[in-house]
Order: C-alpha cells, then sequence, then structure tokens
C-alpha cells in the first residue's frame, strides 16, 4: 500500500481536514514510524487525532489489530467514518489518562506526549509498560530540542495550533523533553531504551525512541 493510498479513506471529509491530513503525510515521514511497529498483534495507538496512523498500520498488515484512542470526539467521528468496514481497526474517544489501557502487543504515540507536562508524560509511559505483554515495545514519535531551529518551527507551530484549539492541549503550553530527559523517562517506566534517527531532511527535530520490555 501506497502512503498516499490512505488519504482515499477520507475522501468524504472536509477540502481543509484532507488538505492538513495530506499536509501531515508529507511532513511527518509516518512511513518509517509504522516501518518499527510489529506486523502483527493488537495495537494501540495513543491520541491517534483522525486515525491517519492507525489506518496506516491497519492497511499495511491485516494481521495487526489497532485500536485508536484519542480525547477529541470531532476526530474520533471521522477517524471512525474512514474505518468504516474494515475489521481490523476501531476508533476509541476518551482520555488515555483517565481509562486503562487494554492488553497489547505494541503501543504507538505519534506527536503526543509534547501536550503534557512531564510528570503526566511519566504516568502515560508507566501505563504504557503495564499494558504491554510480554514483549511488548513502545513506538514513540517525539521531537527534541536540537537543532535548536528546527525546535523554534516546531515550538511555534505547535503553540499556534494548541493556542487555536486546532490541537487539544494546555492552550500554548508545551513540554518538549531533550533527548537524555526522554530516555531517563522511558527508563523510569521499566523500558530498555533505543533511539531511531530519522531523516534530516524535515525542518522538526522529530525522533522516534523505542520502549523495549
Ligand atoms: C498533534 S495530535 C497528533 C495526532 C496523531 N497522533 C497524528 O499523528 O496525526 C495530538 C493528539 O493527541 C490527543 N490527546 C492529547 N491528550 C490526550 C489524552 N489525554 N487522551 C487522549 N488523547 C489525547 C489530541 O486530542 C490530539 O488529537
Amino acid at each position: 500500500m501506497k502512503t498516499a493510498h490512505v488519504l482515499e479513506l477520507y475522501r468524504a471529509a472536509p477540502l481543509p481536514m484532507r488538505a492538513f491530513l495530506r499536509g501531515r503525510l508529507l511532513l511527518s515521514d509516518l512511513d518509517m514510524v509504522e516501518a518499527q511497529v510489529p506486523g502483527k498483534g493488537d495495537i494501540v495507538d495513543l491520541g491517534c487525532g483522525h486515525g491517519l496512523f492507525s489506518n496506516m498500520m491497519a492497511l499495511r498488515s491485516p494481521a495487526r489489530q489497532v485500536t485508536g484512542i484519542d480525547l477529541d470526539a470531532g476526530k474520533i467521528r471521522h477517524a471512525r467514518r474512514s474505518a468504516a468496514g474494515r475489521r481490523n481497526i476501531a476508533f476509541r474517544q476518551g482520555d488515555f489518562l483517565k481509562s486503562g489501557l487494554p492488553l497489547c502487543d505494541a503501543v504507538t504515540i505519534v506527536d503526543v506526549l509534547y501536550l503534557l507536562p512531564a510528570v503526566e508524560q511519566l504516568r502515560v509511559l508507566g501505563a504504557c509498560r503495564r499494558a504491554l505483554k510480554p514483549g511488548g515495545v513502545l513506538v514513540l514519535k517525539a521531537q527534541e530540542r536540537r537543532p535548536r531551529w528546527k525546535f523554534a518551527i516546531t515550538w511555534l507551530q505547535e503553540t499556534a495550533a494548541t493556542t487555536a484549539g486546532i490541537t487539544a492541549g494546555k492552550r500554548g503550553r508545551l513540554f518538549f523533553p531533550s533527548r537524555s530527559e526522554a530516555l531517563a523517562a522511558l527508563e523510569a517506566a521499566g523500558f530498555i531504551p533505543e533511539v531511531v534517527e530519522m531523516r534530516r531532511r524535515l525542518p522538526y527535530p522529530d525522533v522516534i525512541y523505542i520502549g523495549r520490555t
């Protein structure tokens, strides 16, 4: 399945949303994140938004059973529409800080944790660790604070998105850990952390952290 095909699932969505999702595909290198996720088993995508990455994972492998969870009821409504008729994907509306996570083989978190203060990030990582079956894996896409010019672009963009209410968050308050802080948090939550460097062509300080159990 080519990456762009996932957009066909959103053909009934309003034009601005389709443009937004196209932009995410172009600017996020989600292929590289998807390649880190096991090809089969139960996968929980925390903060799935409109379900773009959840759909990519489910389309790429029918042996994956994907559950996307997000706080935003509007996004989940569109995500459910995009999933109509397919059996290996489901979406739940809810706050992953309040509800327990289902037992699973992998948890994915893509561009979400920076919305939460450090203490809540640690709580989420702990909940992921407890939800993972033996041998399970956490795949976490995040942004670090270097190089500084890329961090400045991310910070400005996400401050605008949370202030405008496009992304649910604490209205312009963002919490990007440095690489060493992120690795320490993963270890404190009980993971064996690894780093996968992302391609450097994009203007964002993106990085993938893998948490092994
Ligand atoms: C920047 S978006 C990323 C969406 C998606 N992962 C993607 O890559 O397109 C962050 C998402 O996290 C969700 N989110 C933030 N805090 C959450 C929480 N406590 N529970 C569930 N979802 C949450 C927001 O509603 C938002 O859709």
